[in-house]
């Protein structure tokens, strides 16, 4: 258990006007969570601050060697004034995983989990009610030491920040158009692709912008082997519904075992539709197109929700799926997420948590 301190702001922040068009991560709230760490001394003095700019050593690991983590998860605001956040128990055992590849010092999960619901509940008022929004909370670590030799860092940064938002994508809800990308790899077996951390993102860039150049706004990555098997996307996990059935590829080391594909899985399978997690082939997927037995594709991911599949390139090749709107499960699915999210539906998993 923390004793978390909490020193709270003099000049709270205009909040944004309950009509306006979020985006995604561009505004912050009035306070964020700190806490230390040092060999020896451990995790320690956790404490609640004004929102600020962090100083650091030029020479503080972190720049030079990429040793950090982050995380990602949401607050919402319920129909019955409650405030609510969604599995983070689950948020702070990936924040173990990752840790233990990044050598960064582990942080129990009870702390984890009471370190997020006290920040949210500090700045509680900013979880934003419009439809499709919500408070999305961003912990992250970095290292800390002033050091430029390669070796894991003896002191660390524990961070948690919030930002009222709005569908992640520009397009909102909007059927998303997806490239396949078959020069550049992500990460393979036995790197880092399994753990949320910035160097896997910083090496998925260069594709992001080419594929962005041709108006596509995400990237789906191939396996970095044989460059055949779907693996995710940028920012999301990806879901095909081929002649009745869910296939998503399976959990191999190279891709973020996602917290919303956990749960798309948990719910398709309440549902009585199969659901296989396997290796999914780039043939496999032109065939059910040719075929006419690819039904859906969609994203999955805490900041894109639900996110239907429209368009998907490969090679020369540039597929519409069915008519390029969303699909019966994708809807179904984003509406129940979102619904036991806000407490609209009913929660039968025991996911949401209350933070009141
Ligand atoms: N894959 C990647 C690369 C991601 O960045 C994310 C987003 O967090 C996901 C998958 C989906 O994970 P989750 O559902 O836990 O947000
Ligand atoms: C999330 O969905 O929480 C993510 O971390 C995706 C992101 C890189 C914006």
């Amino acid at each position: 258990m923390l004793n978390i301190k909490t020193f709270k702001t003099e000049s709270p922040k205009q909040k944004p006007d309950s009509n306006s068009r979020l985006g995604f991560g561009k505004i912050f709230t009035d306070h964020m969570f700190v806490m230390n760490y040092k060999d020896g001394a451990g995790w320690h003095d956790p404490r609640i601050v004004p929102f600020s700019n962090i100083s650091l050593s030029p020479a503080a690991m972190v720049f030079h060697y990429g040793q950090e983590m982050f995380e990602g998860l949401k607050a919402y605001r319920g129909d019955d004034g409650k405030h609510y956040i969604f599995r983070p128990d689950m948020n702070a055992k990936r924040t173990a995983d990752t840790n233990d590849r990044l050598v960064i010092p582990r942080i129990p999960t009870e702390d984890f989990v009471q370190a997020v619901k006290a920040v949210v509940k500090i700045d509680a008022d900013w979880i934003p009610s419009a439809p499709g929004t919500s408070l999305y909370i961003r912990p992250f670590i970095i290292a800390t030491d002033e050091f430029l030799g390669v070796a894991p860092s003896k002191t660390y940064l524990f961070v948690i920040i919030l930002s009222p938002s709005g569908a992640y994508y520009e397009s909102g809800l909007a059927p998303v158009g997806i490239w396949i990308e078959d020069e550049y790899v992500r990460a393979v077996k036995g790197g880092m692709g399994f753990a949320k951390t910035g160097g896997n993102y910083a090496a998925s860039l260069i594709a992001q912008v080419k594929a962005n150049k041709e108006g596509f706004s995400q990237v789906l990555w191939l396996d970095g082997v044989e460059r055949k098997y779907k693996e995710e996307v940028g920012a999301m996990n990806i879901f095909f519904k081929i002649d009745g059935v869910v296939v998503t590829p399976e959990l191999n080391g190279s891709i973020l075992p996602g917290i919303t594909r956990d749960s798309v899985i948990k719910l398709c399978e309440s549902w009585g539709i199969p659901v296989e997690e396997r290796k999914i082939s780039v043939d496999e997927v032109l065939e059910a197109q040719a075929s006419g037995a690819l039904e859906e594709i969609f994203g999955t991911g805490t900041a894109a929700v639900i996110s239907p599949v429209g368009k998907l390139r490969y090679k020369n090749d540039v597929m519409t799926i069915k008519d390029g709107g969303t699909g019966e499960l994708s809807h179904k699915l984003y509406d129940t997420v979102t619904g036991i999210q806000s407490g609209r539906i009913e929660d039968k998993f025991g996911w949401r948590v209350c933070i009141d």
